[in-house]
Formats: structure tokens, C-alpha cells, sequence
């Protein structure tokens, strides 16, 4: 963890609430309410020092108003510039609405655990998306393009309620084009008449799939609440182990770094021992998604 030092005799101590400055590269509306952000640490050294892996976040915060956590979308593949993908619900995010490109906002982190991508090496990937769950999906999903001889078989199934209300929509209809990925996206409703793909919830994505070898493949999910029971039932009727299914699990966070214990889930903290767990882990939590 990365903060600023102050010596105290011969110890050094680091401060790991203490933000660094960053600029916003650039910024525009994904879908009403929902905006992008692409942002680069101030010092430039650091910005291409910077590591994280996907599924982990960062807390970012304006002086005076607030801060919180949001995950990060780009991947590190593409050092420099830290992606996010923000929707305005409070005090923080209306804040960070009314910036402008060169803006100033702080940042810390990263922080949270990230998908284990080591296990997932020279395997076969479903990632499933639902509404804004594909924020910090999108990091590995081209962490995987970006290291594609690493991986084998790439299914990339993403859902949102209506056309309106589809992330990415540009680029992940540019990918789609690709040989070396196989997308499949659905909404539940399609309230525009101009939706090309399938309408109906993400698990009938499901029905469409190849063939695919449970041994040989690793599913990591991201989505509301509601959407991770069913999709779990279908993984787990293709016989994908339980700890070769990886999810993110959101809880309310203050710190970031297991010190406030607002985000803990049993006996864990979801910031530092999450926020990705696999559904092996989560079996033995009392309290699930
Ligand atoms: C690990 C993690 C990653 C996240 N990644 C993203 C992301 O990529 N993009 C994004 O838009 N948001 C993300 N969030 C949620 C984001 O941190 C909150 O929406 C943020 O607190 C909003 O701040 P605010 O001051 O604008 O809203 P507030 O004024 O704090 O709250 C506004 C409303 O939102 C509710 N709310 C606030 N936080 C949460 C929460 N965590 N869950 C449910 N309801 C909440 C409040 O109860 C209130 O009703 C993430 C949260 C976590 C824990
Ligand atoms: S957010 Fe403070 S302990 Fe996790």
C-alpha cells in the first residue's frame, strides 16, 4: 500500500489514507446517469508505476465533500490511465458530474484482492455481466484480449434491462467482431424496436453456448444481487466447479483497508479479503450475496 511516509526516530510510518492527486484525461455519458472517467496519477512516473490487478478498486474522493469506492474498469494491461465507470446517486458522484477534463480529483489504493488470474491461465473464460457489473468485468475481460495466448476459449455473456440502458455499447459491438472471443448480449425488455440481440434475461444466454468442458473452465461473474443465484445454478449445471466460479461481492465500504469494519461479511472484511470470492468461498458465509 502506497501513502505518504513520515519518519518517526528510526520507523517509518506510512499513511495509508493520505490520497494522491490525479487529473481527469477525459469523461462522457455512457448512458443517463452513468458516466465514464478516464483519470492519470499527477506524477506521471506514477502513473506508469501504478499496478492493480482487475477486480480491484480504488477509493477517490474531493476535499469536502466525500469519498468512496469504484472499481476499476481499465486494465493493467494498458498502464497509464485508470478507468472508471460511475453512476450519480449522492453526494460524491453528482460532485464528480460537474468536473471537467484536467480536473483535479484524489485517489488511493488499489485496493481489494482482484480476480485470481493465475488459476485461470490456459483455461477456458465465461464472464458474465449483469447492468453495472460489467464496470469492473470490463477489466479483465480485456486483461484476457490483451494476454489472449494465455487463455484458451473467451465467452464474453452481458445483459442490461433495456437497450437504453447497455454499457460499452460501441466498443463491445466492435468486439463482438473479433475471431478470438465469442459475445453473446441480451436485455430483458427491448424498449427501442432496434435490438438485434437477444431479449430475455442473462441465463438464457446460457442455452446458447457451445459445448463446454467444466474441467478445463472458469466463470467470473458481476451483477445485482439478484442475478448471481440463477446464474450460479446454470454454472453449476455445466458442472464448473465451485472454485473455479469467481464473483465480486459489493458491501458498503468506508476505509477501504480493513480498519472501519463497515464492509464485513462474516468474519471478513469485504475490502481486503474481497471483494472477489468464489462461490466455494461463500458457501460458508452465513450471510450471502
Ligand atoms: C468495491 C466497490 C466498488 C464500487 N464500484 C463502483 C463503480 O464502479 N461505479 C459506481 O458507480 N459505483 C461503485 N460503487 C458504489 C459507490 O461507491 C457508491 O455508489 C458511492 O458511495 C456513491 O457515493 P455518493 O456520495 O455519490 O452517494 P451517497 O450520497 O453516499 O449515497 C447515495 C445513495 O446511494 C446509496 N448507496 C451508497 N453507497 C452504496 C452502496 N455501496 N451500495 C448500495 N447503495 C449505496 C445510499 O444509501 C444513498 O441512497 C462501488 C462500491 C464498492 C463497495
Ligand atoms: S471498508 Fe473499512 S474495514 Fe472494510
Amino acid at each position: 500500500m502506497r501513502g505518504a511516509k513520515r519518519m518517526n526516530g528510526s520507523e517509518e510510518i506510512s499513511n495509508p489514507f493520505q490520497p494522491e492527486s490525479a487529473r481527469i484525461v477525459r469523461h462522457y455519458d455512457l448512458i443517463k446517469d452513468h458516466r465514464f472517467f478516464q483519470i492519470r496519477h499527477a506524477d506521471v512516473s506514477r502513473a506508469m508505476s501504478f499496478q492493480y490487478k482487475p477486480g480491484q478498486f480504488i477509493m477517490l474522493s474531493l476535499p469536502g465533500i466525500g469519498e468512496a469506492p469504484f472499481s476499476l474498469s481499465s486494465t493493467p494491461s494498458r498502464p497509464g490511465i485508470l478507468e472508471m465507470g460511475i453512476r450519480r446517486v449522492g453526494k460524491l458522484t453528482n460532485a464528480l458530474f460537474k468536473l471537467r477534463d484536467n480536473d483535479t480529483v484524489y485517489i488511493r489504493g488499489p485496493y481489494g484482492n482482484g480476480f485470481k488470474l493465475e488459476p485461470m491461465q490456459e483455461r477456458d473464460i465465461i464472464i458474465v455481466a449483469g447492468g453495472l457489473g460489467v464496470i469492473p468485468l470490463r477489466s479483465i475481460l480485456y486483461y484476457v484480449l490483451d494476454n489472449r495466448d494465455h487463455f484458451d476459449e473467451l465467452f464474453f455473456l452481458y445483459g442490461a434491462k433495456s437497450p437504453d440502458e447497455f454499457l460499452f455499447k460501441n466498443e463491445f459491438f466492435q468486439i463482438k467482431d473479433r475471431k478470438d472471443i465469442d459475445c453473446y448480449y441480451t436485455v430483458d425488455n427491448d424498449t427501442t424496436g432496434d435490438w438485434t440481440e437477444n431479449i430475455g434475461v442473462i441465463t438464457t444466454l446460457f442455452d446458447k453456448l457451445p459445448d463446454i468442458d467444466p474441467s478445463t473452465t472458469t466463470a467470473v461473474i458481476c451483477g445485482p444481487p439478484v442475478m448471481y443465484r440463477f446464474v450460479i445454478e446454470k454454472l453449476l449445471k455445466l458442472k464448473i466447479p465451485k472454485n473455479m466460479i469467481q464473483m465480486t461481492l459489493e458491501r458498503r465500504m468506508r476505509c477501504g483497508v480493513g480498519k472501519c469494519g463497515h464492509c464485513v461479511l462474516d468474519n471478513l472484511y469485504t475490502c481486503i479479503d474481497g471483494p472477489v470470492f468464489t462461490y466455494w468461498d461463500t458457501l460458508h458465509f452465513r450471510e450471502l450475496i
